[in-house]
């Protein structure tokens, strides 16, 4: 099968031909359709520190896909061959405490697809049999291959009350601008967007932010003062992994304000705590997506009117995978997907 691989420990991926992957008997093996490019497939291409100490050569890389089917192992139950899976990337241990206690986001010995274990750019990926999200009919294809990072917004836009709160998010990257669309969706009061990126402002923009801000241009101050907000805003979704971004979002928050932050700094990064002892903030760290409470809250809210088909900006064939990483790395896009068929 074909498969884009990190053959060697160096700048690059390439597309090889690969054995197709065998599974054990509560796997099942998944035809690949459609997947898509995160952050994270960007750092591998790069072969940055981060991925220098993370990755293990050769790996086939790749967590974001959907696709069907096509072999399932002696043991599972409740799955069939021919129907239309995405999947959880994040393949947890059963025996830790937080996975016993149903907390599997929390396991402490975690693996993760297309990171530690086999992924999914390729023709066929294998995971556990529970990890598998049977796609309902009313998900599309495109939509279906970015439900992981999809997830990770729904996991931070959810994990406070917003409903007709005042919600300011940093960073409009794909998670900044889903989460938009997910805020406006349910029922935030003003949504204001911040970047230094045009494209993904417009992006914002465009999934229903009430304002969206060039913080390289324009302070956030007079905007707040506009909208009517002299007290701060009350939810922040952290999306951006900036320094900057998080201390300016520490300073405009009200108090007893609360924020959720899931974006990744690239290494230590200096905080003025003092707003968030004086002002009382909660500020929660998030992690990937809630198994699989966050699949069915996504999923239930794409049923009932979500629609983030304006971020899904580029589709390529798989083959093209070069020219999509340019992309993606140029960053005037949205998510960018591939297509195996
Ligand atoms: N915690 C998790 O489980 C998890 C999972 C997936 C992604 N992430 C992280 O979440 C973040 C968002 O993901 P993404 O795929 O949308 O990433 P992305 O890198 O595409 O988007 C980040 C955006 O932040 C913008 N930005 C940079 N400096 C800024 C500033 N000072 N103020 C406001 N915006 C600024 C960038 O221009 C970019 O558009 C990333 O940091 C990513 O690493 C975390
Ligand atoms: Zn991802
Ligand atoms: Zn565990």
């Amino acid at each position: 099968m074909r498969a884009l691989v990190k053959a060697k420990p160096e700048p690059g991926l390439w597309l090889e031909e690969v054995e197709r992957p065998t599974f054990h008997d509560r796997e099942v093996l998944i035809r690949v359709h459609k997947t898509s490019i995160c952050g994270t497939d960007l750092h591998i291409h790069r072969w940055d520190p981060w991925a220098r100490e993370s990755i293990p050569v050769p790996l086939v890389v790749g967590h974001e896909f959907m696709g069907e089917i096509a072999e399932i192992g002696a043991d599972v139950i409740g799955l069939a061959v021919g129907q239309r899976v995405s999947g959880e990337g994040h393949i947890t241990c059963g025996h830790c405490r937080n996975c016993r206690a149903g907390r599997r986001e929390f396991c402490h010995n975690h693996i993760s697809v297309g990171v530690t274990r086999p992924g999914a750019f390729a023709d066929y990926v294998v995971l556990p049999a529970e990890n598998v999200f049977v796609v309902p009919d009313h998900i599309d294809d495109d939509t279906a291959a970015v439900l992981d990072p999809l997830g990770n917004a729904t996991h931070t836009a959810l994990r406070y009350d917003v409903v007709g709160e005042d919600v300011l998010i940093t960073g409009a990257g794909p998670i900044g601008a889903m989460a938009t669309a997910i805020v406006r969706h349910i029922g935030a009061r003003h949504v204001v967007v911040t970047d230094v990126n045009r494209f993904r402002l417009d992006m914002a923009a465009a999934a229903g932010a009430t304002r969206v801000i060039d913080v390289s241009q324009e302070d956030l101050d007079p905007v707040m003062a506009e909208l009517g907000m002299t007290e701060g805003f009350d939810i922040g979704l952290e999306m951006s992994g900036a320094e900057s971004a998080v201390n300016q979002m520490l300073d405009a928050m009200n108090h007893g304000a609360r924020i959720a932050l899931l974006g990744i700094p690239s290494g230590p990064i200096t905080l003025d705590v003092n707003d968030v002892i004086f002002k009382g903030l909660e500020v929660q760290g998030i992690y990937g997506r809630r198994i699989f409470e966050t699949w069915y809250k996504m999923s239930a809210m794409l049923q009932s009117g979500l629609d983030i088909g304006s971020i899904i900006t580029h589709r390529l064939p798989a083959d093209r995978f070069g020219d999509a990483f340019e992309i993606v790395d140029d960053g005037r896009c949205g998510k960018v997907i591939l297509d195996w068929i």
